[in-house]
């Protein structure tokens, strides 16, 4: 099966899709991984940047290497892979500047289609469905409110022992929604034949529950 999962950041899009590809056993590419290390590469060569063009990304490019595999991505720079030091909030402010230049992203859609090839996968990611696998057998949704959203974020920081403010953290996930949904290239969008799960106010084991029963549907 070719599994396409889109949705906002925040939402559990990622966690959904991991299950998914360890239950199901599918190699799994989570797209966000790519932008994140494109965010580090210019994070280490240009330091803080709210402005980046593709004349500046486009040297770094070749020293990226993505390999989707059951349950995880593996995302290598210069031949090291890369792990927690992309899931920094800068580093999500870069990939969602990267995410913002057309040029890019087709130049990453099509290196993503090299690597998954025709065979099953999960895709996880803003394009997913609409850009990456149009072709996909099934295609997810995964949205939650920015609330919702917000406050699993602002949870998590929290548990990691980091210092953290909700109405900060609410502020980040609106503008990020905001900046997604607005950029010229590609807009960030449901495809038209995505199907919507909503996991506000829902624990994992219930969504897996949706989720599953859905693929299960699109099998027989
Ligand atoms: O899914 P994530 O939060 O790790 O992604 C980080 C940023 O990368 C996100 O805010 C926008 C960008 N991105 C994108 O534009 N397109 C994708 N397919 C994946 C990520």
């Amino acid at each position: 099966m070719r599994i396409a999962i889109d949705g906002p950041a925040g939402s559990g899009k990622s966690t959904v899709a991991k299950e998914i590809s360890e239950r199901l056993n599918l190699p799994y590419l989570e797209t966000g991984l790519a932008y994140r290390a494109v965010g580090y590469l210019l994070l280490k060569h240009y330091g803080m940047l709210n402005d980046v063009s593709w004349g500046e990304l486009r040297p770094l490019l070749g020293r990226l290497e993505i390999e989707p595999s059951v349950g995880r991505t593996v995302v290598r720079v210069d031949g090291k892979e890369l792990g927690e030091e992309l899931r920094s909030e800068e580093v999500g402010r870069l990939a969602s500047l990267v995410g913002t230049i057309g040029k890019f992203r087709e130049y990453i859609n099509e290196l993503f289609r090299s690597v998954i090839g025709k065979g099953q996968v999960v895709v996880e990611g803003r394009d997913a469905g609409t850009n990456i696998i149009p072709d996909a057998d099934v295609k997810l949704f995964i949205t939650a409110s920015p609330e919702e959203r917000a406050r699993r974020r602002y949870e998590q920081l929290i548990g990691a022992g980091k210092d953290a403010n909700y109405e900060e953290v609410l502020e980040k996930v609106l503008e990020r929604d905001r900046r997604d949904m607005e950029r010229k290239d590609y807009p960030f969008k449901p495809a038209p034949d995505a199907i919507v799960v909503d996991t506000t106010g829902k624990d994992l084991e219930t969504v897996l529950k949706e989720v599953f029963s859905i693929l299960e549907k699109v099998e027989r």
